[in-house]
């Protein structure tokens, strides 16, 4: 799986970004909005305020995986001002996910983040230079479920990694739900941390070392 094609994700692979996620992470609160608002999510990361990393591997036509990875400002909390009025209409027309246990926690979490997401103005003014503490994330893993396991994902991540270590980070985090074990093995098994904390939250690191580079 080393010679998978790789390409930085633009606008025309969205579509086929959107597919892998309604079917990587069928039960995510996003999926449950349908394809339209997974579309949306994803044009926020690349077009937000964020120095976003995102790349794709392909293979005969066909996106087999993507990861977001990067600095983000406002992943969820922006996303969710940008399209409110979208989002509103969507649960209004599907009232019953709000019987949805995993659905009613995500909506928690996402008015929490609107609480913290900074306004417009402040969002300009925030740079990288400004902000010192920003850290190195990945937001968003995914390979197609017909091709998982065989090597995708550790590509993807080798090269999302490479690219925080050019950018001059020593360190990378996310944050994975504590019951997905199929990717807390998968990332313990390609060398990230359980976070020191009790109860574990979810959160994961890395430590990048320069030598690493190919
Ligand atoms: C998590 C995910 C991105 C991993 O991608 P993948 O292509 O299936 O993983 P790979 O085949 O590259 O696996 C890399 C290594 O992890 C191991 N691994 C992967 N999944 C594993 C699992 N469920 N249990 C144990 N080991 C696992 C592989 O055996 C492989 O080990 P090796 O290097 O010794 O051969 C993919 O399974 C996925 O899309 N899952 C659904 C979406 C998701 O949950 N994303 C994470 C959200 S935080």
């Amino acid at each position: 799986m080393s010679d998978l094609d790789i390409r930085t994700v633009t606008d025309d692979d969205l579509i086929e970004i959107s597919r892998i996620h309604l079917a990587a992470f069928p039960e995510s609160a996003l999926t449950k909005l349908g394809a339209e608002a997974v579309h949306r999510y994803y044009h926020w990361q690349l077009h937000g305020p964020h120095d976003c990393f995102a790349i794709a591997t392909f293979g005969e036509n066909q996106t087999l995986g993507f990861c977001f990875g990067g600095v983000f400002r406002g992943a969820l909390g922006g996303f969710l001002q940008k399209n409110k009025k979208f989002l509103f209409w969507r649960v209004l027309l599907r009232p019953w996910l709000l019987f949805n246990e995993i659905f009613r926690e995500r909506l928690k979490t996402a008015f929490r983040s609107l609480r913290i997401f900074p306004t417009k103005k402040k969002v300009k003014k925030t740079s990288i230079l400004s902000n010192p503490v920003s850290s190195f994330s990945i937001l968003s893993i995914a390979v197609d479920p017909a091709i998982q396991t065989k090597g995708v994902g550790k590509v993807l991540m080798k090269a999302v990694e490479e690219e925080a270590i050019r950018q001059g980070y020593d360190r990378i985090h996310l944050t994975v739900h504590p019951s997905n074990t199929n990717a807390i093995q998968f990332y313990l098994r390609v060398g990230w941390i359980k976070n020191e904390e009790d109860p574990w939250a979810g959160v994961m690191y890395k430590i990048l070392s320069a030598g690493e580079l190919s």
